[in-house]
């Protein structure tokens, strides 16, 4: 790990009150290879980003600002991030700045870009299921064979507990669960799942493919059976399903995605309050940008939230929320993640 920029940017935290952001979601492209059922980006042509991607040396000059601002980590997101041919030059910038680097990926381009994916800090690969019918159903291709391939390839290049897979769950693949921690035990990954929900873009949500009423006990309780059987693999929040019973963000615990997750697309702008909506955009520089009367107003905002926050229950957004709104939480993640990197 980066201790030398982690002590700088904590010092720039502490400076400015911990009124800044310490996280940068990038959407590298919003264009995916998969067709996931339960996904926005799974829609075939629906995202066609290859005209208004920004030309490298803006993200170099973004990830220096994110730096200046003292941003700890960086996630390289999408669509499918490895589908921008620059992404893992991306991550080598960031990462030799000594940023904290993640990337989901679904897998199946890790193979060619081995080299560079094995700088990040933590790469993330998306697995729901080791049964191939059931994984081509949810995932929308007949891909498993080859991304457990390219999987088994790009571990020769990674440390133990620094890849994790990411399982979308709910009922349709929680029997599938049980396999996937073993499998992660034999290789010393780390199984994160997460249960499925809705996800809004600008206004637009798929079906409804939320989990209801007992569908979200269950989930919990095999949750927590599979990590009191496998302690050192699996990751998860265990406030997340109170969390998601209760209708996810309100008041009590608002989203602090504007003030601690800033969303970054593929063209370098830099977008408020979220990834998921846009109320303010802007290709200024970041500290511009937060000093703005627009930013301003919403970040001030978000202790109320907006009517399309609504039933919000999106993960990374829960992620940083968590740390924000509740010190103790904070205490158990940092637990949690030491124990992964012990
Ligand atoms: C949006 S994808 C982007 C990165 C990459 N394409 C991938 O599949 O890993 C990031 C993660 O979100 C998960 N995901 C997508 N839609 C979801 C949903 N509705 N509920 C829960 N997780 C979801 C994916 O399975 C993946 O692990
Ligand atoms: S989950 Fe990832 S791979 Fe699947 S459609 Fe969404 S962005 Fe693509
Ligand atoms: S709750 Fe947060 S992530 Fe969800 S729509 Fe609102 S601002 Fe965006």
């Amino acid at each position: 790990m980066k201790y030398p920029y982690i002590a700088k940017s904590f010092a720039k935290h502490a400076l400015s009150g911990f009124k800044t952001p310490y996280m940068v979601m990038f959407e590298t492209t919003l264009m995916c290879n998969m067709f996931c059922e339960y996904c926005i980006f799974g829609e075939a042509g629906k995202f066609n980003d290859l005209q208004t991607r920004a030309v490298r040396e803006r993200i170099f000059r973004r990830i220096d600002e994110f730096c200046d601002m003292g941003i700890f980590a960086i996630s390289f997101s999408g669509g499918e991030p490895l589908l921008n041919p620059n992404t893992t030059d991306y991550i080598a910038y960031a990462s030799d700045k000594g940023m904290w680097t993640s990337m989901p990926s679904n897998g199946l381009l890790i193979r060619k870009y081995a080299d560079g994916v094995a700088r990040l800090d933590m790469l993330e690969v998306s697995i729901d299921s080791l049964n191939p019918e059931r994984f081509a159903k949810r995932r929308g291709l007949n891909g498993l064979p080859k991304i457990l391939e390219n999987l088994d390839f790009v571990l020769q290049k990674r440390k133990p507990f620094t890849t994790q897979i990411n399982a979308a769950v709910n009922l349709e693949n929680l029997e599938d669960l049980p396999a996937l921690a073993e499998f992660c035990r034999e290789r010393d990954l780390v199984l994160h799942p997460e249960a499925v929900h809705n996800v809004m873009r600008a206004g637009e949500l798929l079906p409804d493919a939320e989990l209801h009423g007992d569908e979200i006990n269950r989930v919990e309780k095999s949750l927590r059976q599979l990590r009191a059987a496998f302690p050192r693999n699996i990751r998860f929040y265990a406030h997340y399903y109170p969390f998601y019973r209760n209708g996810g963000f309100n008041a009590e615990f608002p989203c602090r995605h504007p003030s601690k997750l800033v969303s970054m697309k593929p063209d370098g702008s830099i977008h408020l309050p979220c990834a998921f909506m846009t109320l303010h955009q802007s290709q200024a520089p970041l500290k511009e940008i937060f000093a703005s009367e627009e930013a301003r107003k919403i970040i001030a905002q978000e202790e109320t939230m907006w009517d399309f926050c609504k039933g919000c229950k999106i993960g990374c957004a829960y992620e940083v929320s968590a740390y924000a709104n509740s010190p103790t939480l904070a205490l158990k993640s940092a637990l949690n993640f030491l124990r992964v990197w012990s």
